[in-house]
């Protein structure tokens, strides 16, 4: 019960290496000390334009990723936020202790709304969503990057602000930066992050080894023509490194040449990758295992995730 963690994984691409580095191993490796739940949040893949067969193959491709790369149902649930139906309960309670102002300043909704078309009221609404996620376990630890911090603090403001009004119902939740990783950056725009909207420049989890091998010979370098960490001066050459520390577990030196850097990468980013690929290969030939740990994970949130929108009914004034 105690600094149970939630983590969210939002299925509108396919899982990177910046996701396995930043997220997924830091996860995997805190399942023993942690109570975790792992997350699909599927609804906020619904906040953009989308086509409904790519978001149900993502779906699954994500739950069999975690799975590959090491996250293990066993000790940690792992659900489909739509499968758990409190999510939306709890998030229309949520919104009604929530100002329309508050949710209009949020950085990744301006910059989402001002790409240009239509704006769903969905993007409009979903940290309150995020918060909903999280306020329904009890989490006391969300694992978040920069890019969620301002969401994780709205959902800090929800519950106090419900708690104080409606009296105690929520946990507050704390942020907790992933341990250990750094940023993975795009290969081909070392300025960004690795993101799955990015293009070339990233490396997917389940990209095949030519594919992996190609993306890291066309990584962006520079002239200087020294291998050294300057994120400033060499943010590509930086990044390697990066890659290289978290993939070996130990910060590498005495390279004469990009090349021989960019050999080591490959073959260090080949070792990490290989055993997830042949174990999701593996879970492909059973078919039924995804449905099978989704109706599993939901089965074990379920309890927590009713008393808690109990709890909420109740305390903002609805009949039980
Ligand atoms: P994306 O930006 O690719 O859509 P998400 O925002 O869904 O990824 O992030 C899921 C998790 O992966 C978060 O915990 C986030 O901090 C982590 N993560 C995403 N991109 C990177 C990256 N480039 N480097 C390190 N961690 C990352
Ligand atoms: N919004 C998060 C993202 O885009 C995913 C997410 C949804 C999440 N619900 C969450 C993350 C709850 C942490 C906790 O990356």
């Amino acid at each position: 019960m105690m600094n149970r963690r939630l983590s969210g994984f939002t299925p509108s691409g396919h899982l990177h290496l910046g996701n396995l580095l930043g997220a997924l191993r830091p996860m995997a490796a805190a399942q023993d000390d942690h109570e975790s739940i792992a997350m699909i949040a599927d609804l906020h893949a619904l906040t953009l334009e989308h086509d409904p067969a790519t978001i149900r193959a993502l779906t699954r491709e994500q739950v069999s990723v975690l799975l590959a790369a090491g996250i293990d149902p066993a000790r940690t649930a792992i659900i489909l936020q739509s499968q758990v139906r409190e999510h939306t309960e709890l998030h229309y309670l949520l919104e009604s202790a929530t100002m329309h102002g508050e949710a209009a300043r949020m950085i990744q909704f301006k910059e989402k709304s001002a790409a240009g078309g239509p704006v769903r009221l969905s993007l409009l609404t979903y940290p309150v969503l995020m918060a909903a996620d999280i306020l329904l376990y009890d989490t006391r630890h969300v694992p978040v990057g920069d890019d969620q911090s301002q969401h994780l603090e709205l959902a800090r403001t929800i519950a106090t602000r419900f708690n104080r009004r409606y009296g105690e119902t929520f946990t507050v939740p704390e942020g907790i930066k992933t341990e250990g990783t750094a940023r993975i950056m795009d290969l081909a725009n070392p300025a960004a992050k690795m993101a799955k909207s990015s293009g070339t420049g990233r490396i997917g989890l389940l990209d095949p080894s030519d594919v992996v091998r190609r993306t890291i010979a066309r990584a962006v370098t520079d002239p200087v023509g020294v291998v050294r960490r300057d994120p400033d001066a060499q943010p590509g050459i930086t990044n390697l490194l990066e890659i290289l520390t978290a993939c070996t577990g130990s910060a590498p030196t005495g390279f004469t040449s990009y090349d021989a850097l960019k050999r080591a990468v490959t073959e260090a980013v080949e070792a990490t990758l290989a055993p997830i690929r042949a174990r999701y290969a593996e879970l492909l030939t059973d078919p039924g295992h995804v449905d099978a740990v989704l109706a599993d994970g939901k089965a074990r949130v379920r309890e927590t995730a009713q008393a808690t929108v109990q709890r909420a009914r109740q305390a903002i004034g609805l009949l039980s």
